[in-house]
């Protein structure tokens, strides 16, 4: 059997990780992230691929690229999430499961990051468990993909 790949998908700031607001997103680097992430696939026999961006737009042609390379996606597309109509149709547009994941607990934080409009579109959300959120989104994938 062909080993199946999987995307993991980083929006804006999170190339800040380890820095940016230690206190609500933990001192685990993106790169120490990635680690975790590389160690689970390996346990469950996923190739993976890792990309990060600030841009809207690169991440919706990544999205785009996807179906062509990969099984299914992991996404933390930090506050794009709250907002980007765009990225919510590029997942709707690609038919592969798309799994959201954020390392702090959105629904315990301001208003606006309570609303999620690519949850509708996504395969779950799994939010609040710091860096292991990633890992938990790789084992929702394994269970949706197989
Ligand atoms: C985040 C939560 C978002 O609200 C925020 O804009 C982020 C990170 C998280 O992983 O907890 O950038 O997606």
């Amino acid at each position: 059997m062909c080993t199946q790949s999987i995307l993991v998908i980083n929006g804006p700031n999170l190339c800040l990780l380890g820095k940016r607001e230690p206190g609500i997103y933990g001192k685990l680097t993106l790169a120490d992230i990635e680690k975790m992430v590389r160690l689970e696939c390996d346990a469950l026999g996923f190739e993976c691929a890792f990309m990060t961006s600030n841009h809207e737009g690169e991440i919706i042609d990544a999205l785009h690229a996807a179906p062509f390379k990969y099984a299914g996606v992991v996404l933390n597309a930090g506050a794009l999430t709250h907002y980007s109509i765009a990225l919510r149709d590029a997942i709707v547009a690609v038919d592969i499961p798309c799994v959201e994941v954020h390392i702090s607990n959105v629904h315990a934080r301001e208003d606006f990051r309570r609303v999620s409009v690519i949850a509708p579109v996504c395969a779950g959300t799994i939010s609040g468990f710091g860096a292991y959120s990633y890992v938990l989104g790789v084992q929702a994938l394994k269970n949706i993909i197989g």
